[in-house]
Parts: C-alpha cells; structure tokens; sequence
C-alpha cells in the first residue's frame, strides 16, 4: 500500500513537471523560435575572432535577426555604430575633465579624430547595407568591406596611442578598454559581413 502511494506521488510529481515544462514552451512559443535564432546567433558567431563577444552583443536581438545572415550582418554593424558614438561621447568628455595633463589631452584628442572617422565609416556601410538589392551586390559589399576595415584600422591607430607611457593608469585603463571593446565588435561585423558576402557570392 505505501508503495502504491509513493509510486502514485511520484507519478503526480512527474506529471506536474510535466505541465510546468510544457507550459514554458508554451510562453516560449509567443516569440516565434527563439531558440533556433540564438542557435543562429552562435552558430554564425564562430567565424569571428570574439565569439563570445559575438554572441552575447547580438542575442538580444535574435528576434529581428532569425536566420539572416544580411540581419545578422547589419545589427552587427548598428551595435558596432552605437558602441563607437557612445566610446567618442565618452572620451571627449574625460578630455574636458579636471587633473588631465596636455600629452594626455593631446593622446585623446588623436583617438577622438580617428573614433570619429571610423563612426563615419560604419554609418556609410550601414546605409550601404540598406541598398543592397541584388543588381550592384559585388560592388556594395566591397565598398561595405572597404570601410568597415578602414574603420578598424583607425581603432586599432587609437589603441595603439595608449600603448605608450603618455597616459595614466586609471585614464588608460577606462579609455583603451572601451576602444578595444569597440575594435572587436568592428573585427566580428567585419567577419560576419564576409561570411555573408560569401553565402550571397
Ligand atoms: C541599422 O540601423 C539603420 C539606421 O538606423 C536601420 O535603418 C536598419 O534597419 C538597422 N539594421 C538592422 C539590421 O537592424
């Protein structure tokens, strides 16, 4: 007898986590597929040299990205816009502080000018990215690939700038790790666009 009640509870118990999961994929189902799109999401982020970065700067995104690499490839680039607008915002704030001194004042003005130019070059591959239509596919990936590797070159000219003595420890540590952070997003966006020029290709 008390076996059968136990046997009877645990049944009841299994039943229950039952329902639960099957009430969670349930509510999961309102969004359509989100596991498949971060499966996506990380799949494709293997091509990059910062997967993990890759990942976790896109995933909240894997609703409007799906399975499309030219989503993929262009949310890449937004996320890599906006971190770069907010590292220049950031930096020419800390150049206005108080306590900078002028070789400081003058490594981050560098930085600022070079932060700006690759600004300008992501916001031309992305409006690039929303004239691709199939006709000049060739010729506007190119161009995308172009800048978005001139823009990577002018981070890594401002990191670069910090690897000297000019810059102070606290300074320095804020300001290049932001600017490194940005040049990896750019490095992935820049992988994730090849790979996508490719698949077109
Ligand atoms: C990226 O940003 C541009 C400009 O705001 C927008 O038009 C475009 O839809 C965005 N791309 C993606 C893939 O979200």
């Amino acid at each position: 007898m008390a076996f059968t009640t136990s046997k009877l509870f645990s049944t009841f118990l299994l039943l229950d986590i039952f329902i639960s999961l099957s009430m969670h994929s349930t509510s999961a189902a309102r969004n359509p597929l989100p596991k498949t799109n971060t499966d996506f999401i990380k799949t494709s982020c293997t091509v990059t040299s910062y997967p993990k970065l890759c990942f976790t700067s896109l995933s909240a995104h894997a609703n409007a990205i799906q399975a499309s690499p030219q989503l993929l490839a262009g949310t890449a680039l937004n996320v890599t816009l906006s971190s770069a607008k907010s590292t220049s915002n950031l930096m020419v704030l800390l150049s206005r502080s108080q306590g900078i001194n002028p070789r400081e004042v003058a490594a981050m003005k560098d930085c600022i000018e070079e932060l700006s130019d690759s600004v300008d070059e992501l916001g031309k591959s992305i409006n690039e990215m929303g004239q691709l239509k199939g006709t000049n596919f060739n010729l506007v990936i190119n161009d995308i690939q172009t800048w978005v590797s001139a823009a990577l070159t002018d981070e890594s000219t401002c990191t670069d700038g910090f690897a000297g003595k000019s810059m102070n420890g606290n300074l320095k540590i804020t300001v290049k790790d932001r600017i490194v952070n940005v040049a990896q997003l750019t490095s992935n966006a820049l992988a994730l666009i090849n790979k996508f020029a490719l698949i077109h290709g």
